[in-house]
């Protein structure tokens, strides 16, 4: 099977274009600029803007892949609130260009979409209607409702928080900041009044092996299964490199100047993703373990 993974540079993508490639795929990657990923020789990488549709469709009419899982786009609120008319471009512009062409190819079409679809009212279940409270959650949800009204085989992912280990050079995700932080005796604040499942990235990327080599349609909800802090969280990082906690303080959200409300907490029932993907979340303190060293 040929697959297209957009997003390449990205923090799922490079560990998507990895793991597909481990597994026997033939992965065809499209990010923007140059390939991050050290060393990339096993995977066909190809530099493109996502919002240039022309040279867009050219590229997939010609690679032709049986299916693509789109992981790009503009994945920070603040940014996509601050720039409401990009981040439209970006996330949902830009899935229904990859649809078009998807439709012409038959491909079966994977959007990774977010917790973030949703308000304050967890636990959340798949079928639960999206109630999104800031900009990027509203380019989300109107992003999985083009794909869910497409003709192709479709499915939509949503993870949390996603988190592990970092490639040299690569983008490396929140425990890899407190790692780092910590490590060079600087203080941090970290949210505690908000609520997250954090998910492991190679359980995403298991579970999106598994829809594509099977084909499965359908609204996934990909997340870890422990309730945490973002606080709590950067402590567990400390505790398992034996870094000062310390320098650790914990803050409510409304201490930083976000633009883009969060939830406080997005819990999400992943009963679905377990029966039908075989999906079973890596426990926080084994994810980290992977994750840091
Ligand atoms: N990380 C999380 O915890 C989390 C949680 C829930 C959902 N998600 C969703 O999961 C997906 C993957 O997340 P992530 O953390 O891997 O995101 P990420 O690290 O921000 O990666 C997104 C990638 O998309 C690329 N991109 C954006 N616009 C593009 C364009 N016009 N043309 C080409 N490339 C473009 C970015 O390119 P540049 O490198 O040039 O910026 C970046 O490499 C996203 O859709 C995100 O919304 C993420």
């Amino acid at each position: 099977m040929k697959i297209l993974i957009t997003g390449a540079n990205g923090f799922l993508g490079q560990h998507l274009c990895q793991f597909l490639t481990d597994k026997g795929f033939q992965v065809v990657a499209i990010g923007r600029g140059e390939c991050k990923m050290p060393l990339n020789r096993i995977y066909k990488y190809i530099s493109l803007d996502l919002t240039n549709v022309l040279k867009l469709h050219k590229c997939l009419y010609y690679e032709a892949p049986t299916a693509i899982i789109h992981t790009a786009a503009m994945s920070k609120p603040d940014e996509c609130e601050a720039q409401k008319e990009l981040s439209t471009l970006q996330n949902i512009k830009v899935t229904e260009y990859l649809l078009q062409a998807a439709e012409v190819l038959k491909a079966h079409f994977i959007f990774c979409s977010t917790d973030f679809v949703f308000g304050d009212n967890a636990l959340f279940k798949e079928r639960d209607v999206p109630e999104p409270i800031n900009f990027y959650g509203q380019t989300k949800f109107r992003a999985e409702q083009l794909v869910q009204q497409s003709t192709v085989i479709n499915s939509i992912i949503r993870p949390v928080f996603m988190y592990g280990n970092t490639y040299e050079n690569c983008r490396p995700s929140f425990v890899q900041w407190v790692q780092r932080k910590l490590s060079a005796n600087e203080n941090i604040q970290v949210v505690d009044d908000q609520i997250r499942t954090p998910t492991y990235v190679k359980d995403v990327c298991n579970a999106l092996t598994y829809m594509v080599s099977h084909q499965i349609p359908g609204i996934f909800h990909l997340a870890g299964q422990e309730l945490i802090t973002p606080y709590q969280l950067a402590c567990k990082v400390a505790y398992q490199c034996g870094l000062n906690q310390s320098l650790i303080q914990p803050v409510t959200a409304n201490s930083f100047a976000e633009i883009a409300l969060r939830p406080k907490n997005s819990q999400l029932d992943i009963q679905k993703a377990k029966q039908i993907l075989g999906f079973w979340p890596t426990s926080i303190d084994e994810g980290l373990r992977l994750s840091l060293f």
